[in-house]
């Protein structure tokens, strides 16, 4: 094997650095010593650079350099490893690396920690690889550090939102109704373990319909295991930076098959009687709100009705909304159904609102309205007229993901823009600030 020969760096080289804050001019090629490795650090030679936020609010004279880090504007680079401390030694002279810097990237040299530095893959080009670091070491310790994602278990990515508005999750156990085929995979059935699937387990041994998994009845132990696994969740979440945590308890999913007497026949201390069917909702509900800061709001999503005579019903939505409130809950998200595969649904435009206008009015609580909403004017009035306060929309927005800016201009309404969209923004439009 030949190591490929890596000329020496030099003692200058070219640089660019920020005379004055201000705009693009200010930016001026000069010459500076080339920077030398030390303890844990690799030098490398920069074929490319790529350009981020913070390098256009350091020009600004918005985000001086941290301590000890270089004036030279940079954070990401790719290029060739030419020199390497004693201390670095995984990485040798010659070696495509890209890095994650401190500072220091636009220049001919730059210097590296070698734990910040990664192999450029053969098919990649030099210029997209200098545009990896800091996404792919941003997602890294928020999946893997922070998260603690383990090989072998699977993550749902279910948005971001590039730091310009608010991220909301929810979280869901899927009960007797988990591990089933794909919906757009032909009639729905269930999925053995040997194919990817997974032991489900319910309130009691029945299965939702025929074609779903046979559960296994949970024992006091696997129910305990199943709030904690929600206040880890949560606790992911808030590292994650969500805003907004929701907790699943409708649909036919775990929690709401422990609410429903359809679907919990348990004769321990959570079935029976409403007070021991809404204990497990409640638990995990404590366990969530425990864990996320009170500042920060906490959503449940029921399904306020089986839509089956001797199932759940509105009636005990609005007694546990009562509940739910006072445990601090901020929002109770009204759906329905789910839970009773023959259940007649009486499905029209907005057919889900008396359930929402109902708790709210009851129970005292905030609600919000879903299903079936989806022109500007139909929003507007289950607002205005106080039948929630808020209303969601789903497949409308997948039909038309600008709904929001459609509908605020039909009814005339200003809304907050992201600043760096303002230029696009109907006359006036303030910019959107972060939730504090
Ligand atoms: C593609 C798709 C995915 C959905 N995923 C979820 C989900 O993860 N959690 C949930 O509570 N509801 C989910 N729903 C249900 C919607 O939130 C909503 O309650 C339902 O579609 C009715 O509202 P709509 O008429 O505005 O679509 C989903 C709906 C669709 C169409």
């Amino acid at each position: 094997m030949t190591t490929p020969t890596v000329p020496r760096a030099p003692e200058r080289m070219l640089a660019v650095e920020i005379t004055t804050p201000g705009g693009p001019d200010v930016l001026r090629p000069t010459q500076r010593s080339v920077p030398r490795p030390g303890a844990g650090e690799v030098l490398i030679r920069v074929d490319a650079a790529g350009v981020n936020r913070p390098d256009v609010l350091q020009r600004l004279g918005n985000y001086p350099p941290p301590a000890g880090a270089s004036d030279i504007p940079g954070l990401e680079v790719a290029g060739t490893v030419v020199e390497v401390d004693a201390s670095a030694a995984r990485w040798h002279p010659g070696d495509r690396v890209c890095a994650l810097v401190a500072g220091g990237g636009y220049a001919e040299y730059c210097v590296a920690p070698a734990i910040q530095c990664l192999p450029i893959p053969p098919e990649m080009s030099v210029v997209s690889a200098a545009a990896i670091p800091e996404t792919f070491f941003t997602v890294w310790t928020n999946l893997f550090k922070r998260g603690g994602l383990q090989p072998g278990e699977r993550v749902l990515i279910h948005g971001g939102s590039s730091g310009i508005g608010t991220t909301a999750i929810q979280l869901a156990h899927a009960g007797r109704k988990g591990s089933t085929s794909l919906p757009w995979d032909g009639p729905l059935r269930g999925v053995p373990e040997s194919d990817g699937g997974w032991r489900v387990a319910g309130p009691t041994a029945e299965p939702f319909s025929d074609v779903y998994p046979r559960p296994a009845a949970l024992s006091a132990a696997d129910i305990a295991a199943i709030v904690s696994a929600f206040a880890d969740a949560t606790r992911r979440a808030l590292d994650a930076g969500f805003d907004v945590v929701e907790v699943h308890a409708a649909h036919g999913y775990l929690l709401h098959e422990f609410l429903s007497p359809l679907s919990n026949g348990r004769t321990d201390e959570y079935g029976g009687p409403f007070v021991n069917r809404v204990r497990l909702c409640l638990e995990v509900v404590d366990a969530v709100r425990r864990v996320w800061p009170d500042a920060r709001p906490v959503f449940v999503r029921i399904s306020a009705t089986d839509w089956t005579g001797g199932g759940w019903d509105i009636e005990q939505s609005v007694e546990l909304a009562r509940a739910l409130r006072g445990r601090g809950v901020d929002l109770i998200d009204c759906s329905s159904g789910g839970n009773v595969a023959a259940a007649t649904i009486p499905v029209e435009a907005g057919y889900q609102v008396p359930f929402a206008e109902r708790i709210r009015r009851e129970a005292g609580v905030p609600t919000g309205a879903v299903g079936l909403i989806t022109s500007a004017r139909q929003a507007e009035e289950i607002v205005s007229s106080g039948r929630a306060d808020c209303v969601l929309l789903a497949r409308e927005l997948l039909r038309d993901p600008y709904w929001p800016l459609r509908a605020a201009a039909e009814l005339q309404r200003t809304v907050s823009w992201p600043k760096q969209y303002l230029r696009a923004a109907p006359a006036g439009s303030p910019a959107r600030e972060p939730l504090g």
